[in-house]
């Protein structure tokens, strides 16, 4: 029978005692065969001798010395460290509890090392101990638990299948839990240099001394009498480079092997990671302590934007939550695209019971975000009807660039064309100050049609023009009815049957396009508390302004807005930061984020094609928003729909769990730096974890984000 001579400490303590010698010993080498008498010559060592040992080691004077292979030795060193799981039959002893006699290890020549064939093989009943005595006599450092130094294992000798920049780490059994994934170790080298690695892949379990799939083993536990050699932990570490005066710096050699490894503490984390900001999301997983946040103030982060990705449920929503107060704290102007309506209650503390609860675990309350502001469309619903700070805003036509609209009707190019010829007419109109309203002409040589539209021009204006024209293709008497264009009208009717048009089925459909966008009467209301927005305003430092998208129904119009609203929103932040510029602000400049869920709905990748104008000016946005402190944060459940031109604009990530490989391959051309293992855990992250990745962070971080405080509303 093989004897399962290893259980935990406490059956073992439980176990009746038991002075028989065991019947079998899991060591194969170790047999019960006459030590071989060694020659009188000392071998030469086994290893060139790395330093000398941490502290003195306790050894049995007695002990012959033996030598088998390297890696015997090597475990067995190591495997002397661990609890002794054999009931001791003998003197085998323990070198952790051995009362100390202190003794420099004899060097392999000293009269106190017993010369060696290397041939020998133990006695049964030593093997540990003289393979400890053994290493040391041959140059070895044993690895001593209790040194205080914090040494958790050590650096392997490489393998020709060793990778550069890729070291592995051997640790004894009670140190494993030491170095979870991602874990950060400070390797110190035999040769004086020190590195910065992080556990990348482990901890694993290896059996000492024999492979885990030795037929031993795997015999044993098929005929379910299983029994377990000691182990020893393996982890793979990724180094982060040699550290030099507290600076990481590219290595141009790797650790030796035998290097002490140890694990730095949370500050020290803190501090390698560069995780820190005042925009506090979470913490780092695995250190309870190591806040992990976006720095408002650094020009890498907010300003080259940001992605929040994730499956559904995956905890986005919860992140933008954090991002909401924390943002505001920073003193940020925040504009929020809601499209489901989610947000409109988060100047209410929470009420859910698990964010509550979790809440309570930090030691924190439930609470509302204060100087919240809720913006619906003229006409639209909202999902929180009694919100006290509440505003309908409606749109001006003439702040949309004539692409844009062209592009958002679809138009055909014989629509296109026709609509630029009612636009020109239009824009001469203004240029004469000949439109009701304004007040004075317009220099329209400085208008960038492709970024806005005209003053003056309205949606009633376009379609008094457009009727006219198709009045005068169809042969018939045109008449311009619009009131603020009405005084004008001999000089336009002048101009539109000089250009003749033809074709009236295209200038009908025309007509028909922008009666759609008339009937959805959201543009240039000016009368009534529903007028368009006050952007300046809106970007007060600290305001956080959610615009529920949830009651418009069709993309166009919801893109119309979202176009709009960032336009507006870009022009705004130039004024200020412009204002800025000029005066100065001991606060320092204005920062503005904007914050865009469902983002892959706007930005869909195979929208680009169809929309290049709206493409072109979030690009043109995110570009200049880079100089001028303005944010973005796109919002998604599909990245692989968000437009690559879109993804290539962000520099920061949050990326909660994605299950879809496509969606993970597409991820990983946009994001770098998140190695294999911490890219398979994205795949099975827990709700509201998430890889963070920033311009500025060493290396992305899991990160365990913070519970809301506000009220979420729950949409399917
Ligand atoms: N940071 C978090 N801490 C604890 N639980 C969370 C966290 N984030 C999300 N959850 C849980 O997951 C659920 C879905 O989160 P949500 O933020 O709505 O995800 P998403 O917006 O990605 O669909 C929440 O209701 C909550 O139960
Ligand atoms: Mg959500």
């Amino acid at each position: 029978m093989v004897r399962s001579w290893f259980n935990s400490p406490k059956d073992r303590q439980n176990e009746p005692k038991d002075d028989s010698p065991p019947e079998a010993s899991f060591w194969p080498p170790l047999k019960a065969e006459p030590p071989v008498a060694a020659p009188d010559t000392a071998p030469p060592p086994v290893m060139a001798p790395l330093k000398g040992p941490a502290t003195p080691m306790a050894t049995d004077p007695a002990t012959e010395t033996v030598t088998g292979d390297t890696t015997a030795i090597a475990t067995a060193s190591r495997m002397s460290a661990l609890p002794d799981p054999a009931p001791k039959t003998d003197v085998v002893q323990d070198t952790r509890t051995a009362p100390a006699a202190p003794r420099p290890p004899a060097p392999a020549n000293s009269p106190g090392a017993a010369p060696s064939d290397g041939i020998s093989v133990p006695a049964p009943d030593q093997p540990a101990q003289r393979l400890t005595d053994d290493g040391v006599a041959a140059g070895l450092d044993p690895w001593l638990p209790d040194t205080g130094n914090g040494v958790v294992g050590h650096t392997m000798y490489d393998l020709p299948s060793s990778e550069d920049g890729s070291i592995t780490v051997l640790l004894p059994r009670d140190h494993i839990a030491a170095t979870p994934s991602q874990a950060l170790v400070r390797i110190a080298s035999g040769d004086d240099r020190t590195y910065l690695g992080i556990v990348v892949a482990g901890p694993f379990a290896e059996p000492d001394g024999l492979r885990a799939d030795a037929s031993l083993i795997v015999t044993t536990s098929v005929r379910s009498q299983p029994f377990q050699p000691q182990y020893h932990g393996r982890v793979q570490v990724e180094l982060l480079g040699e550290e030099i005066n507290r600076v990481i710096q590219a290595p141009r050699f790797r650790p030796l092997p035998g290097s002490a490894v140890s694990v730095l503490d949370d500050e020290e984390t803190a501090h390698v990671l560069q995780v820190s900001g005042d925009i506090r999301l979470g913490r780092a997983v695995g250190h309870h302590d190591v806040p992990v946040g976006l720095p408002s103030r650094s020009k890498n982060i907010l300003p080259r934007h940001l992605g929040i990705v994730g499956t559904t449920g995956g905890g986005k929503s919860t992140t933008v939550a954090g991002l909401l107060a924390e943002g505001q704290r920073a003193g940020l102007a925040i504009v929020l695209l809601d499209v489901e309506g989610e947000y409109t209650h988060v100047h209410e503390p929470t009420t859910d019971p698990t964010m509550v609860r979790l809440l309570a675990q930090d030691g924190r309350q439930p609470e509302g975000i204060p100087d919240t502001h809720l913006y619906r469309l003229v006409g639209r619903e909202t999902t929180n009807e009694h919100h006290p700070n509440s505003h309908e805003f409606s749109l001006r036509f003439s702040d949309l660039s004539p692409y844009t609209v062209a592009e958002i009707l679809e138009l055909s190019e014989a629509q296109q064309e026709r609509y630029f010829q009612a636009y020109e007419l239009a824009k001469s109109l203004a240029a004469d100050n000949r439109i009701r309203g304004l007040s004075r002409a317009v220099d329209t040589a400085e208008l960038d049609d492709f970024e806005e539209g005209c003053p003056g021009v309205t949606l009633a204006v376009m379609r008094s023009l457009i009727g006219a024209f198709l009045s005068a293709a169809d042969k018939g008497e045109p008449a311009i009815n619009e009131p603020s264009i009405a005084d004008a009208s001999g000089v336009i009717l002048g101009r539109v049957r000089e250009a003749k048009p033809s074709h009236p089925v295209s200038w009908k459909a025309l007509m028909g396009r922008l009666g759609r966008l008339h009937r959805l009467r959201v543009f240039d209301n000016s009368r009534g508390p529903a007028g368009p927005l006050d952007l300046d305003a809106l970007l007060a430092p600290g305001r956080v302004n959610i615009f529920d998208l949830s009651d418009i129904d069709g993309t166009d119009l919801r893109n119309i807005v979202i176009a709009d609203l960032l336009r507006g929103v870009q022009a705004a932040q130039e004024r200020r930061y412009a204002a800025y510029e000029s005066h100065g602000d001991p606060e320092g400049p204005p920062r503005t984020l904007v914050i865009i869920e469902e983002a892959h709905e706007f930005l869909a990748r195979n929208r680009v094609a169809s929309m290049p104008v709206l493409f072109s000016q979030v690009e043109r946005i995110a570009k200049r928003g880079r100089k001028r402190w303005l944010g973005l944060a796109f919002v998604t459940q599909l990245p692989q729909h968000l437009a690559p031109q879109v993804s290539a604009l962000i520099n920061n990530w949050v990326i909660h769990k994605v299950a879809d490989p496509a969606a993970i391959s597409d991820l990983r051309q946009s994001v770098s730096g998140i190695d294999d293992s911490l890219w398979r855990t994205v795949r099975g992250l827990a709700p509201g974890q998430a890889v963070i990745a920033t311009g500025q962070m060493t290396r992305p971080v899991l990160t365990a984000i913070h519970p809301a405080a506000a009220q979420l509303r729950m949409v399917d």
